[in-house]
C-alpha cells in the first residue's frame, strides 16, 4: 500500500530504466559527490571494482549499489534497493529498481511510495518500450513529479539536438498516457555531469542539475479528508477490553468523536481512549498508528473501516480500476481472486476488461474478450465486482482506500497491483431473512443437508457411483437430487464451454444451485470434473463445515484412456478435440479431499458397493454440523 506523505525535507524518488541505461551509477554518483559513502564502504568499492568494474582502472561506481553477490556476477539488480544521502539542504531515500521486464513488480513497489521519479533514458538508444511502461507506472501509482534523466551525454558529444530530439519524443508518446509535466534534464552519470550542479560540458543547457530539480519536488499530498481508520487487528486480551488498532488516515481524530461502521450510517460507535506508541492521547493525525477503544459494544472485525461522517468515503460492490498484470500466469475476463485494499481481503472478479495499454504505441487499445488475454506486464482498465460492498474511494482522493492487489487463491502469489480509478454506484440489495431455517427443512426431511462434490478425470466413474449414491438415499428415505456436469451443460451452463474461465463460471453455478438447494434441505450430488483446486475450495467455502463433502475419484489417466467411454480421449489424442482435461488441459488432484477413493473400474456392481460403502462410512459422523 502506498505510503502516507512524505516528511518535510525528505525526498523519497524512484529510479527506472532499462538495463544498461546506467541507473546504478547515476545513483552511486549521487552517493560519491554528496559524501554519503564511508570509508569503508569505498575500500570495499574499491575491491570489487577491482574485481568485477567494468571502469578498467577507474572505480566502478555501480557496484556500490548492486548489493547482492548474485547481483554482482550478472551485472543486474535483482531487488529494490532503498539508498539514502543527503545534501545540506535535503535528505533523500532513493529506491533502486531493477530494469528488467520481469522485475516491473518491484518498480511498482518503488513507485507506491515515491514522491518523484528520474526515468533515466539512454541518450543512444533514445525511448524504449521500458521507458514508457515505467512512465505508465510511475503515473498510475500517483508519482506526480517526472524527472526524464538523459543520460550517456558524453556517448552523443553532448550534442543538444539529440536531448531536444528525446525530449520531444518522450513528450509525444506519455501524453496519452496523461503525463503533462516533466522535467529532462541531460546528464552524464559516469562523470558526474549535471547531476549536482550544471557541467561546463553542457554550455546550452540552462535549466537545473538533477538534484536541484528533484528539491523542488513537492511532497505527496496529504490526505486532506475527515478521519478515516482500516482496521488491523482486534486486541481482545481479556473480556474487558478490545483494542481497535490501525493506522489512521486524515486529520484529526479526538476522543469523543463519532465513527462510521463501513459508512453505514445506521451503525456507528465513539471513539473512549486513543492510545499511540504505548501513551495515552486526546487526539490522533494522520499517520499515527492507534489503538482505540469505543464506549459502544459493536462488532467490528479487521477490515472494517471506521471513518468520520465527513470523510467522503463510498462503499460499493463494484468499482473501475487500472491494473498491472504482474504475473506469469495471465487472465482472462470472469476470473476469480483475493483482493486485498487496505486490510480488507474479500473474494474479486474480473469483469469487462475495457482496454489495454500497448506498450509500443503507449496507445490505449480496445481488449477482445473473450479471445485475449492480459499478459504480464499489461495495464488495462477493467470492473471489478466484489462479493459484497466495502468501503473505498478514488486513488486521487485516497491512496490508501483506491490502491488493491489482487492475489491469485491458491498459489497465494499477487498477480497484479491496481488503483481503483472510479466507484461504480452498488447494486443496492439486501438479503431478505426467511422465516423458515435450512435446517429446519432438512429436519423436516429427517436428514441431514449436504453436498457431496465427485471430482476426478472425465471417465473417473465419477457419475456412476453418483447415480448410485442417489439411488442408493433415495431408497433408504433421503430427499435427494444429482447435478452432473454432461447434464447442467445441456441448460443451466449451456453457455459455457471448456476454457479456464467458463470452467470456473460452469463450476460456481453449480455450487451456488448446489448450496440453494442444500439450504432447501436437501443432498446434493455434484458430478463435475471441477479440474482447479481453488474452483472447487470456492465452492466449498459456500457450505457450512462439515456440510461439503469432497470425493476424489481417483482413477489413473491410462486406465479412463483405455476405457474411454465417449470416445473423447481418442479425439483428444488425435487433435480433433483441443483442451481436454487429463491430455492437454490440467486437473488438480485434490490435497485433503474427505474420501478418496482409489479406482481401477468402477464397473462391477460389487464394487460400485463396496465404493458406495466407502463414501457412506467416511462421511456419516465425520460432520460438526449440530442438526
Ligand atoms: S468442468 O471442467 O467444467 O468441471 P464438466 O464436468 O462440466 O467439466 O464437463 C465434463 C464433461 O464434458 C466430460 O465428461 C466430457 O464428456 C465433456 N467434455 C467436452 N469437452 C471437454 C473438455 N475439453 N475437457 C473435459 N471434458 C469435456
Amino acid at each position: 500500500m502506498p505510503a502516507r506523505a512524505g516528511s518535510p525535507g525528505v525526498i523519497r524518488f524512484i529510479t527506472c530504466g532499462s538495463v544498461d541505461d546506467g541507473k546504478s551509477t547515476l545513483i552511486g554518483q549521487l552517493l560519491a559527490l554528496t559524501g554519503s559513502l564511508l570509508e569503508d564502504q569505498f575500500s570495499a568499492l574499491r575491491q570489487d571494482s577491482a574485481r568485477y568494474g567494468t571502469q578498467g582502472s577507474n572505480l566502478d561506481l555501480a557496484l556500490a549499489l548492486d548489493g547482492l553477490l548474485a547481483e554482482r556476477e550478472q551485472g543486474i539488480t535483482i531487488d529494490v534497493a532503498y539508498r539514502f544521502f543527503a545534501t545540506a539542504t535535503h535528505k533523500f531515500i532513493v529506491a533502486d529498481c531493477p530494469g528488467h521486464a520481469q522485475y516491473t513488480r518491484n518498480m511498482a513497489t518503488g513507485a507506491s511510495t515515491a514522491d518523484a521519479a528520474v526515468v533515466l533514458v539512454d541518450a543512444r538508444k533514445g525511448i524504449l518500450p521500458q521507458t514508457i511502461r515505467h512512465s505508465a507506472i510511475v503515473q498510475m501509482f500517483g508519482v506526480r513529479h517526472i524527472v526524464l534523466a538523459i543520460n550517456k551525454m558524453d556517448a552523443v558529444d553532448y550534442e543538444q539536438a539529440r536531448f531536444d530530439q528525446l525530449s520531444r519524443d518522450y513528450a509525444a508518446r506519455v501524453k496519452d498516457l496523461g503525463i503533462a509535466q516533466f522535467t529532462a534534464v541531460p546528464v552524464c552519470a559516469l562523470n558526474g555531469a549535471n547531476l549536482l550542479s550544471r557541467s561546463d560540458a553542457m554550455p546550452w543547457y540552462q535549466g537545473p542539475s538533477l538534484l536541484d530539480e528533484l528539491v523542488r519536488v513537492p511532497a505527496k499530498a496529504t490526505v486532506a479528508d475527515a478521519p478515516q481508520l482500516p482496521v488491523q487487528l482486534v486486541l481482545r486480551p481479556n473480556q474487558d477490553f478490545r483494542g481497535i488498532c490501525g493506522t489512521l488516515l486524515g486529520n484529526s481524530l479526538h476522543i469523543g468523536d463519532t465513527l462510521l461502521i463501513n459508512a453505514d450510517r445506521a451503525r456507528s460507535v465513539r471513539v473512549r481512549t486513543l492510545t499511540r506508541a504505548g501513551h495515552a492521547v486526546t487526539s490522533a493525525i494522520d499517520g499515527d498508528a492507534l489503538v482505540l477503544t469505543v464506549q459502544e459494544d459493536a462488532d467490528i472485525a479487521r477490515g472494517d473501516v471506521l471513518s468520520h461522517a465527513d470523510a467522503k468515503v463510498e462503499k460499493s460492490d463494484r468499482f473501475t480500476a487500472r491494473l498491472l498484470w504482474m504475473s506469469e500466469s495471465s487472465a482472462r475476463e470472469g476470473q476469480s481472486y483475493w483482493l486485498k485494499l487496505a486490510t480488507r481481503t474479500i473474494n474479486a472478479r474480473l469483469e469487462d476488461i475495457s482496454v489495454q495499454l500497448n506498450l509500443e504505441t503507449s496507445q490505449l487499445q480496445p481488449f477482445n474478450a473473450p479471445e485475449s488475454e492480459l499478459v504480464c506486464n499489461t495495464i488495462c482498465e477493467c470492473t471489478i465486482r466484489l462479493d459484497s460492498a466495502i468501503v473505498m474511494q478514488r486513488f486521487q482522493q485516497n491512496d490508501t482506500l483506491g490502491a488493491f492487489v489482487l492475489i491469485d487463491r491458491y498459489s497465494l502469489a499477487t498477480v497484479a497491483a491496481g488503483v481503483v480509478t472510479q466507484v461504480n454506484a452498488p447494486r443496492n440489495i439486501t438479503r431478505h431473512p426467511a422465516l423458515v431455517s435450512s435446517s429446519e427443512r432438512a429436519q423436516q426431511k429427517q436428514q441431514r443437508a449436504r453436498c457431496y462434490w465427485f471430482t476426478g478425470l472425465s471417465g473417473a466413474g465419477k457419475s456412476t457411483i453418483a447415480t448410485a449414491l442417489d439411488r442408493h438415499l433415495t431408497s433408504a428415505g433421503q430427499h435427494c437430487y444429482v447435478l452432473d456436469g454432461d447434464n447442467v451443460r445441456h441448460g443451466l451452463t449451456k453457455h459455457l464451454g471448456f476454457s479456464e474461465s467458463d470452467r470456473q463460471e460452469n463450476i460456481r453455478l453449480v455450487a451456488e444451485t448446489a448450496k440453494l438447494m442444500v439450504d432447501a434441505g436437501l443432498v446434493v450430488i455434484v458430478s463435475l470434473i471441477s479440474p482447479f483446486r481453488a474452483d472447487r475450495d470456492a465452492a466449498r467455502a459456500l457450505f457450512q463445515t462439515g456440510e461439503f463433502i469432497e470425493i476424489f475419484v481417483d482413477t489413473p489417466l491410462n486406465v479412463v484412456e483405455a476405457r474411454d467411454p465417449k470416445g473423447l480421449y481418442a479425439k483428444a489424442r488425435s487433435g480433433q478435440l483441443k483442451g481436454f482435461t487429463g491430455i492437454d488441459a490440467p486437473y488438480e488432484a485434490p490435497l485433503r479431499p474427505e474420501v478418496h477413493l482409489q479406482t481401477q473400474s468402477a464397473g462391477s456392481d460389487r464394487e460400485l458397493s463396496a465404493l458406495l460403502a466407502d463414501v457412506l462410512t467416511a462421511t456419516s459422523g465425520s460432520s460438526s454440523v449440530e442438526e
